[in-house]
């Protein structure tokens, strides 16, 4: 099978990683992809927003399945135009899509099929929002753009300053743009945090897998928001017990949900979940899967990964087994000094044979120059996942492989997997 997959980022070397080493797959072009995805197919020169050349370049060159990783061109309705189009595609409708693309909406799904999560109110108006924080106190509440927001749209205010900026910034200020001139005031829970991923199709609901990853640039959870400096999985906190009720509370529910809302969902689910002291609760669903936690969930897969994308293309997933390895992996990200702020890049990068030895290597912000020297080209650079018979030998490993790798400026956190070990 000829396979197209849309995207650039470290989870699309992953995917690609996966999709390539399918019994069926014949050739796989990825657009617009990084170093690594040329590593293990053909890279084609198309930006993911150009949704009428992408569906050209998928009918013209017969590609017989498409599979489209990240969040802005499934809200977008890249799915609907290439379904539309007669082609073959892994990914949900812009209407399912909602579950990411609006969190108000999102929210009132939840809300009317019963699926636990915080107690959450929207407003569009500032004056309203404030009103509404009065009798609250700041470090109760968590302020949310509604529509997508690179990951940022969401703030943890401490002070009633904070609370007070992260409302007017959004509603007033336009911070996110279009995506926050609504906003969710939810209730701030605590516990443990894990993202929860499974094939959906319709009804049905594939086996699920449990990850964590890591969002905080510093070391001990500090500092700004990035993309996600690295994960783990399987989580230590995590059960048959929490599964079984994640699975008839959560993952069963929502995509039966869909189905009533005309609104069917065909993909995979990512729910980011807390385990507060009353259960699991969503704290947001995606409809997509996660950065970084894709660079250890498609190691982890033992299925072809290619033939479950079809199976869901073609609505036929309950005729698939899905199963994940439970064998504990680590995945540590390298980023550029500077990142998640500014940064430069074009700096060589060199350990990549070595740290192969250690792990697999997934690229995210990498080129080739025209001498074919590895350079950075972006904030989060590369990882290295690896697996162990136990958590604490699968985390020496990926660190082993990450001590391989420099390039000027390269920062990693030393702390991934660290609260999973137990000496
Ligand atoms: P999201 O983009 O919705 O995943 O939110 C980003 C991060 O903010 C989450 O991973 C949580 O750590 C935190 N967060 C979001 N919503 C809540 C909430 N209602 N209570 C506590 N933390 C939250
Ligand atoms: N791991 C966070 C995300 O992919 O949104």
């Amino acid at each position: 099978m000829k396979v197209l997959l849309i995207g650039s980022g470290g989870r699309e070397h992953a995917m690609a990683w996966k999709l390539a080493q399918s019994s069926k797959i014949t050739e796989l072009l990825i657009a617009p992809g990084n170093a690594g995805t040329a590593e293990v197919g053909t890279n084609v020169n198309i930006c993911v927003d150009d949704h009428a050349d992408i569906v050209k370049f998928a009918k013209n060159e017969n590609v017989d399945l498409v599979v489209v990783a990240p969040d802005q061109p499934i809200v977008d309705g890249l799915c609907d135009q290439l379904r539309s189009a007669g082609i073959t595609t892994f990914g949900p409708s812009a209407a399912a899509a909602r579950i990411e693309g609006s969190k108000i909406w999102s929210d009132e799904l939840m809300t009317k099929y019963g699926i636990p999560t915080a107690e959450s109110v929207a407003f569009n108006n500032s004056g309203a929002a404030m009103e509404y924080c009065r009798s609250k106190s700041a470090g109760s509440l968590v302020v949310k753009a509604d529509g997508l927001a690179a990951g940022k749209g969401v703030i943890l205010p401490e002070t009633d300053d904070d609370l007070a900026s992260a409302i007017v910034g959004m509603l007033d200020n336009g911070a996110f743009g279009k995506s926050s001139s609504s906003i969710l005031l939810a209730e701030r829970m605590t516990g443990p945090e894990a993202s929860i991923f499974a094939f959906v199709d319709g009804e049905h609901v594939s086996a699920e897998i449990a990850i964590c990853d890591y969002k905080r640039v510093g070391e001990g959870d500090v500092g700004l928001n990035t993309g996600g400096m690295g994960a783990y999985g399987p989580p230590e906190f995590w059960n048959a017990e929490l599964a079984a009720r994640v699975r008839s509370e959560i993952l069963e529910p929502i995509a039966k949900a869909l189905v009533a809302e005309n609104s069917s969902f065909s993909g995979v689910i990512y729910a980011g979940l807390m385990i507060t002291e009353s259960g699991p609760k969503v704290v947001e669903f995606n409809c997509r899967f996660g950065d970084p936690e894709t660079q250890i969930l498609m190691p982890m897969l033992d299925s072809d990964f290619l033939e479950i994308c079809l199976a869901v293309a073609e609505n036929r997933l309950a005729e698939e087994e899905v199963i994940w390895s439970s064998e504990p992996h680590t995945f540590v990200v390298a980023v550029s000094g500077g990142y998640p702020g500014s940064y430069p890049t074009g700096f060589e990068i060199l350990g990549i044979d070595e740290a192969t030895e250690h792990g697999v290597v997934f690229h995210a912000g990498t080129s080739v120059d025209d001498n074919g020297a590895l350079l950075t080209s972006g904030g989060r650079v590369l990882g290295v996942s690896s697996s162990g018979t136990t958590i604490k030998d699968a985390r020496t490993s990926a660190y082993f492989g990450i001590e391989q790798i420099s390039f000027e400026g390269m920062q990693y956190r030393r702390d991934i997997a660290e609260r999973a070990v137990q000496d």
